[in-house]
């Protein structure tokens, strides 16, 4: 259909507030609103924040276009780059284009199945040296647990910690929670104004700018390759231009995959931690398999291909709970999507979380059941680590790391969830459970 043919009637959506739309409910719980948007008004949806319209698009099949065929009809969105450019900078998350492209070239070496085989080591190690710290019975926090063990995975992945460990690790604690206070408070407030989250802006920015330019000169210093990602950044050179990439978007890169890194896996395993521990019979299939193929050693990336139950576990949890939860893009020119006019420049959103919800695909899509994933996945409606060019550049990584994570807790323990508790998603930066989850430890014999 041309845009000229397209209907220009009304996009369905909920009523909102005359002068702030939809933006209590937007705050509320935009999770819930999304999935309600999708089942009561279909395909394509919208609602407004204050004066900003924004669509959803819901269908899987609408949405696998705008990813694949129709990628170069779309940029992300300027909100991506308000959101969490200054944090980020430029890097791959927020570059456009020409610069994305020879971006995407350079880092995605460093995550190669190559290179993420040798990370399998780091990856076991760390999960042992936290699992190991949990006592028998003691009451954890398990988001906050998650979210140290990935932090030091992926630190000793990226730039292989030296005596600059503790610092880069407690940067980027308070360097995240300063990017999720961005993210949730979804730009309602401009940079200037001096709040208090835009001074806690500058000042996690500056701590985590030294760390990361000491980290960078180090290294440029010693001239070694040491099999991390910095390494092959500095080593990186562009084929066409003969160009390095420069201190700054060597600091870019490394912090976007610093950041894109942790808090997503950090999630997924919590909303593994937390389906196994409310589904005995899975978890207990998942301890018998792991058990038979690796006796009392430890995981590797080669034993993965040999335990078939815990990837389908992996890949139900990111079904149900995709950390990657929402993402915007902007249509270039006037477009037409899904029978709709859509006006250059506006925000249209896409929900991982939504699609994989979505009845028409999925059978029973609120269940928790892991065995759907043996028979073949209806691939436009599975989109956790997105589709298209701008596709998750660390899915690899992160695939190995929550099953090996995984392989490596369930011989060791068992998690309860202490009772009381209501689980409920919260969307910031990533889907997470909201307020974290108090679990029991339960180590096995
Ligand atoms: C369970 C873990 C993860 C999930 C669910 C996830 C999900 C996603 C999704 C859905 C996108 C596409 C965003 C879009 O289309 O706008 C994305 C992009 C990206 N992810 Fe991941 N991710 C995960 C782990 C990782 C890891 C471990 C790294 C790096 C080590 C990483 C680095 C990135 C980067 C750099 C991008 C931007 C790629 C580009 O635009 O070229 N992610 N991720």
């Amino acid at each position: 259909m041309t845009v000229a043919a397209t209907r220009r009637r009304r996009l369905p959506g909920p009523r909102g507030r005359l002068l702030l739309g939809n933006l209590a409910d937007v705050r509320r719980d935009m999770p819930g609103l999304l999935l309600a948007m999708a089942r009561e008004y279909g395909p394509i949806s919208r609602l407004r924040v204050g004066p900003v319209p924004m669509l959803l698009v819901a269908d899987p099949l609408l949405v696998h276009d705008m990813l694949t065929k129709r990628a170069s009809a779309f940029r992300k969105s300027t909100r991506t780059g308000e959101l969490i450019g200054g944090h980020l900078g430029n890097g791959l998350i927020t570059l456009e284009g020409a610069e994305h492209r020879r971006h995407r070239r350079l880092v995605q070496p460093a995550l190669h199945t190559r290179r993420i085989n040798g990370y399998g080591g780091i990856m076991v190690a760390e999960a042992v040296r936290c699992l190991d710290s949990w006592a028998d019975g003691a009451e954890i926090e398990l988001t906050a647990e998650l979210a140290d063990l990935t932090l030091r995975i992926v630190s000793a992945a990226l730039f292989t910690v030296d005596d600059l460990a503790a610092d880069v690790v407690e940067a980027m604690r308070g360097f995240a929670y300063s990017l999720n206070l961005a993210v949730r408070g979804a730009a309602l407030l401009p940079a200037w104004l001096p709040t208090r989250a835009h001074r806690f802006r500058r000042h996690s920015v500056r701590r985590m700018d030294a760390v990361a330019y000491e980290l960078i000169r180090r290294r440029r210093d010693r001239g070694v390759d040491a099999g991390d990602l910095l390494s092959v950044l500095i080593r990186a050179s562009d084929d066409d231009r003969g160009a390095r990439l420069t201190d700054a978007e060597i600091r870019d890169e490394l912090l976007t995959l610093f950041f894109a890194g942790h808090e997503t896996s950090a999630s997924a395993l919590a909303w593994a931690g937390y389906l196994l521990a409310e589904h005995p019979e899975v978890e207990e299939r998942l301890h018998a398999e792991v058990v038979t193929v690796l006796g009392d050693r430890p995981a590797t990336v080669a034993d993965l291909a040999s335990m078939p139950w815990l990837g389908q576990v992996v890949q139900e949890t990111l079904r149900l709970f995709p950390p990657g939860w929402l993402f915007d893009r902007q249509p270039i020119d006037d477009i037409e999507l899904g029978g709709y006019l859509v006006r250059r420049g506006t925000i249209v959103m896409f929900s991982p979380w939504v699609v994989h919800r979505d009845v028409t695909w999925w059978a029973e899509p609120d269940r928790f059941r892991p065995e759907r994933f043996g028979d073949e996945v209806p691939r436009p409606a599975y989109l956790p680590f997105g589709d298209g060019p701008r596709t998750c550049v660390g899915n690899r990584f992160a695939e190995t790391e929550m099953a090996l994570v995984l392989a490596t807790m369930v011989p060791r323990l068992r998690l309860e969830l202490v009772p009381g508790q209501r689980v409920v998603p919260a969307g910031d930066a990533t889907l997470r459970p909201k307020g974290g989850l108090r679990m029991v430890v339960r180590r096995r014999a």
